[in-house]
């Protein structure tokens, strides 16, 4: 019989054959957007934080969180204390179902990137985003929240991308303004999948 799990940096992550993930479709638990899978970027920070590591119960913060996987990694790997925050409610069932899978607890909560103020990123030591940067709009959106992470305290954003024009958008309109302290490391992964991206990285602290 077919898998219907693979695992991945050591993390369980559930196909869309699985019964539970089925289970919650049938409820009504349907993405709207684009958040009814897990997308590979999140393997690119993934690879990057197994050779940056984490320091240990550090608060995370996964934005556009979809299935959660990003996070529930930081879980597992550094016993990160994670919040994700999705647009769209009908994906928090899928991470909280990873979540039980992979023996960890994590919090979710609707919310929107622009709803993120100042206030709630002081919560939050390091903000990670994947695959969250494809539409035009949404390069204003991130890069004013990566302002109010600059005044909240928050140390470091990490956000990956197959290098859509919003993401490429972004990246540069932080390194005009924050200089050296945003970059962009290119990656190429042939495993757990073959995949290509960017991660933007800006150093706040
Ligand atoms: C392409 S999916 C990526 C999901 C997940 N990060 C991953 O890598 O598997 C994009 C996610 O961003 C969420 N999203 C889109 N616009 C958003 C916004 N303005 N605020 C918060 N989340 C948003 C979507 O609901 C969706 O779950």
């Amino acid at each position: 019989m077919a898998s219907t799990h693979r695992t991945a940096f050591g993390v369980k992550i559930l196909n869309s054959t699985h019964a539970e993930v089925r289970r919650l479709k049938r409820e009504g638990y349907v993405a709207e957007i684009h958040g009814n899978k897990f997308w590979n970027s999140s393997f690119l920070i993934m690879d990057y934080l197994k050779r940056h590591p984490l320091q240990d119960q550090v608060r995370v913060l996964e934005i556009g969180c979809g299935w959660g996987l990003l996070g529930i990694y930081c879980a597992r790997q550094f016993k990160a204390r994670v919040t994700g925050i999705d647009a769209d409610g009908n994906v928090l069932p899928y991470m909280a179902l990873h979540a039980q899978h992979n023996g960890v607890t994590i919090e979710g909560q609707k919310m929107t990137f622009q709803q993120l103020t100042t206030a709630r990123l002081r919560d939050f030591d390091i903000i990670l985003g994947a695959d969250i940067c494809f539409w035009d709009e949404m390069s204003g959106m991130l890069f004013n929240l990566i302002k109010r992470a600059q005044k909240a305290g928050v140390s470091q954003v990490l956000i990956a991308d197959p290098c859509r024009a919003p993401f490429t958008h972004l990246a540069e309109h932080c390194q005009q303004v924050f200089g050296d302290k945003a970059r962009v490391e290119e990656k190429w992964l042939q495993k757990p999948v073959n995949a290509s991206g960017e991660i933007l990285i800006v150093d706040l602290a």
